[in-house]
């Protein structure tokens, strides 16, 4: 009953997506569990360049079954713009592309209270991807959400929306002074959405738990990283959902029994988008260096990503907060032209040590980070497949980050493309081949 979760370990971007690609090789579901259209994760095949918003990242594989989960919010204008724009790319999922029926929706009330609530706050803002997220999120804790099952019957679909509508424009008009949204045309496009999802809503719980009882192969996909979960990030400059591997048993419907390895993918170096504290970024030339050769512009947003060092202390905290059993390292060919990197340690602030991440973010904020310093190898590692052929300088490198954060890595990433990847230790242990090696066909 192998369920593998993958985590993002920092402030989103590692590269979740070309590992989950990768990985999709030898999974027979692989299921998003938290998290909407906020998220951007590329998958690299050959020349062509995927970005994943709402679709698990699985879907390049034909023949695996994806999952968008109960704890996902759905905008349905994006998803099936999602799906459109695979379609023309001769990408076709009917048959394995589910969508819970419990998932929550992401309204267009949602949408303009996200960008108002931005605007309002000014220099206090979140910096958010301003799709409705944390409104949506809102609503679903505070029972007044519709979720993808509503949306199927329409005089309770028509009786929700009226009752949240009303409540939402009074917000909307009363307090942000911003526009009203229409009840009636919301309900004629939000039916429009229910005629093209219907076929693909499902108790997606129910399956997974069928196939993890057949003893099949589930791939949890994480979106955004631990540092902007809702409970363990740097709150409140997070997100509104659970990336940690805690929230893919509530947004599968899985329990913690079930989940077998739990991998975190750990970016080289570290960026963020949006606000927040940030205690290794690099305002100068090397940040900008990080940010060129990373190409570190945002796959949902394009904003530019803030880049800086890699942080142990950020690392520690997601290995402990999610009980990763190994890593997947990725972006080493980024750091190739440095002369020296810096790895940050612990922090001082206000003439206090810390060795690990103070919870308190008012103390974050004014953390000088504590580095050690590693000689750089300047030398292409590029597309490197073999542990043994990377720069002894290299090896180094990744062997301080593993010894300081406590665990192996399984993968190394060395370029964007699936190949481009050294492989120490397989996923889904216990399991030697790719997955029904001779039917799996790949696109
Ligand atoms: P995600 O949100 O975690 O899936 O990550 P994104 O897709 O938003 O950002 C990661 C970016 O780095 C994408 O452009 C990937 O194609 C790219 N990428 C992933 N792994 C590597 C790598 O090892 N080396 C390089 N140079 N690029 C990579
Ligand atoms: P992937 O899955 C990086 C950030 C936003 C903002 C904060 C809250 O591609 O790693 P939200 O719209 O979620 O309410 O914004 O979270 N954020 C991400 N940053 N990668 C992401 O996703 C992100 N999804 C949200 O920039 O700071
Ligand atoms: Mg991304």
């Amino acid at each position: 009953m192998p369920v593998l979760v993958v985590v993002g370990s920092q402030w989103g971007d590692e590269g979740k997506g070309k590992i989950i690609d990768l990985l999709t090789e030898r999974a027979d579901i692989v299921a998003r569990y938290q998290g909407g259209h906020n998220a951007g994760h590329t998958v690299v095949v050959g020349e062509d360049e995927f970005i994943l918003h709402l679709i698990p990242s699985g879907i390049l594989h034909k023949g695996t079954q994806c999952v968008i989960g109960n704890g996902v919010v759905v905008d349905p204008a994006a998803l099936i713009e999602e799906m459109d724009g695979l379609l023309s790319r001769q990408i076709t999922f009917d048959g394995n592309l589910l969508i819970s029926a419990n998932a929550h929706l992401i309204m267009p009330y949602h949408k303009a209270i996200d960008i108002a609530s931005e605007q309002r706050k000014g220099n206090r803002k979140i910096g958010t991807t301003g799709r409705g997220i944390g409104p949506a999120y809102a609503d679903k804790i505070s029972r007044s959400g519709i979720r993808m099952a509503d949306l199927l019957e329409p005089d309770l679909f028509r009786e929700k929306l009226t009752t949240r509508i009303a409540e939402a424009n009074f917000f909307l008009e009363q307090f942000y002074h911003a526009q009203p949204v229409d009840e009636n045309k919301v309900f004629d496009e939000y039916m429009g959405y229910a005629r093209r999802l219907k076929k693909y809503v499902a108790d997606t719980a129910l399956l997974i738990n069928q196939a993890v009882a057949k003893g099949k192969k589930v791939l949890a996909e994480g979106a955004q990283g631990t540092h902007l979960d809702v409970d363990h990030g740097t709150y409140p400059y997070v997100t509104s959902s659970s990336p940690t591997a805690g929230g893919a048993c509530t947004g599968l419907g899985i329990g913690p029994n079930r989940i077998t390895e739990v991998m975190g993918i750990v970016k080289a170096y570290t960026t963020r988008v949006g606000e927040g504290p940030f205690p290794t970024e690099l305002q100068d030339e090397t940040g900008k260096l990080l940010q060129d050769r990373g190409r570190e512009y945002g796959a949902t947003t394009g904003r530019p990503r803030r880049c800086g060092w890699i942080d142990t202390c950020v690392i520690r905290h997601a290995v402990r907060v999610n009980g990763f059993t190994s890593v997947a390292i990725t972006k080493l060919d980024v750091l190739d032209a440095l002369d020296e990197l810096k790895i940050c340690v612990g922090y001082t602030c206000k003439g206090k040590q810390y060795g690990e991440m103070p919870s308190e973010i008012s103390l974050l904020v004014d953390c000088t980070p504590n580095y050690i310093t590693m000689p750089g190898w300047k030398q292409s590692t590029i597309g490197i497949t073999k542990y043994a052929a990377l720069p002894k300088k290299a090896q180094a490198y990744i062997e301080k980050i593993s010894r300081l954060s406590g665990v192996k890595p399984a993968l190394i990433s060395t370029g964007a493309r699936r190949d481009e990847t050294i492989v120490l230790e397989q996923p889904f242990k216990g399991t030697t081949a790719p997955r029904k090696k001779a039917k799996k066909k790949t696109r």
